[in-house]
């Protein structure tokens, strides 16, 4: 039995994360990717001193309260930590890491593409070209909507929301905002971005909106069927944060009734169940939560929960520490 400290590595993670962690550590691999049960993560955990959870796993109070003592530290492969009861852990003085900034790039770009893919009908199209029913071009045919000289709604002007604000600005688009605060006056100077303290007032004039804001009790629905009822008939929202942000159901109706134009969706909110609805209609994109899957990615935040997890092996402060009062 070696002295390493063991670890429950909830899913398959990239082999050069998993060979850096059976270097320092005696890691409990799943080399299936087979999702586990509560039970039998807890039974896992048995002697473990650190568990590196997905947002895949649900680590409720409840699933919390019945972690063996011996567990230290949360340390999350993911930059969300809704999946995982803070309070719980709290109390039970259980570190929680996560892994925030290596996403933020990779997950913009998603947003940037699905910005321009509904109003562009790009997935529509391929379909039509690969079914062999396109017959050549019209003049009428395919057509969208342009992208340039419209207003972007950001919710949620952190790091992801402004990477996006960047990459908008290049294809014309003035960006605006809701957030819970303000961003300093520098970064709104940069981004030309205009704050809307009222989201209701800013969803009622913008083109397309994009969320990128966290999924917390205070968001949880933010897009309310009364909120998503204030958007233009033309506005299209793209979602590459988490699903319960929106009022999946409300979506779909003020699709289906063209309240709203359309939709480009890389998160469910009962993910990974979509509504059948949803995929009947031709006006949305929907993307399997891909927004941060690159290799350069992954790699990155092994890198990241493995020095979360040495720094805290060591008795130091983890870097992206989201609670623990140890230090
Ligand atoms: C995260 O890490 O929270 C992301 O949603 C994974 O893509």
């Amino acid at each position: 039995m070696s002295d390493k400290p063991v670890l429950v590595v909830t899913r398959k993670l990239p082999t050069v994360v998993e060979e850096r962690l059976q270097r320092d550590y005696h890691p409990k691999l799943n080399p299936n990717d087979r999702l586990y049960s509560s039970d039998e993560l807890v039974g896992l955990c048995d002697g473990a001193s650190g568990m590196m959870p997905c947002h895949t796993e649900q680590l409720t109070a409840e699933v919390i309260a019945r972690l063996p003592a011996s567990i230290k530290i949360i340390a999350n492969f993911s930059v969300g930590v809704d999946h995982c009861d803070l309070d719980a852990a709290r109390k039970r003085g259980i570190t929680v890491t996560n892994t925030p900034d290596v996403l933020t790039e990779d997950t913009a770009d998603m947003t940037m593409a699905l910005i321009l893919a509904v109003p562009r009908r790009l997935v529509e199209g391929e379909r039509i070209v690969r079914s062999g029913d396109w017959s050549g071009w019209s003049p009428t045919w395919m057509l969208g909507h342009r992208i340039f000289g419209k207003r972007l709604g950001i919710i949620g002007m952190g790091r992801i929301g402004q990477a996006v604000a960047r990459r908008a600005r290049g294809f014309g688009l003035s960006i605006h905002y809701h957030n819970r605060n303000r961003v300093h006056e520098e970064i709104e100077n940069e981004l030309e971005a205009t704050y809307w303290e009222s989201l209701d007032q800013m969803l009622a004039h913008m083109d397309f909106v994009s969320v990128n804001c966290p999924h917390t009790p205070a968001t949880y629905h933010l897009l309310s069927a009364r909120r998503l009822k204030l958007l233009q008939p033309h506005a299209v929202i793209v979602n590459t944060a988490r699903g319960e942000v929106i009022d999946e159901n409300a979506l779909t109706q003020v699709l289906q009734s063209g309240d709203i134009a359309g939709a480009g969706l890389d998160v469910f909110e009962h993910s990974p169940a979509v509504n059948p609805k949803l995929l009947a209609l031709d006006n949305v994109v929907l993307l399997p939560h891909m927004g941060s899957a690159t290799f350069e990615g992954r790699g990155d935040m092994g890198e990241k929960v493995v020095i979360n997890i040495q720094t805290f092996v060591d008795d130091h402060t983890p870097p992206d520490r989201v609670i623990g009062d140890k230090f």
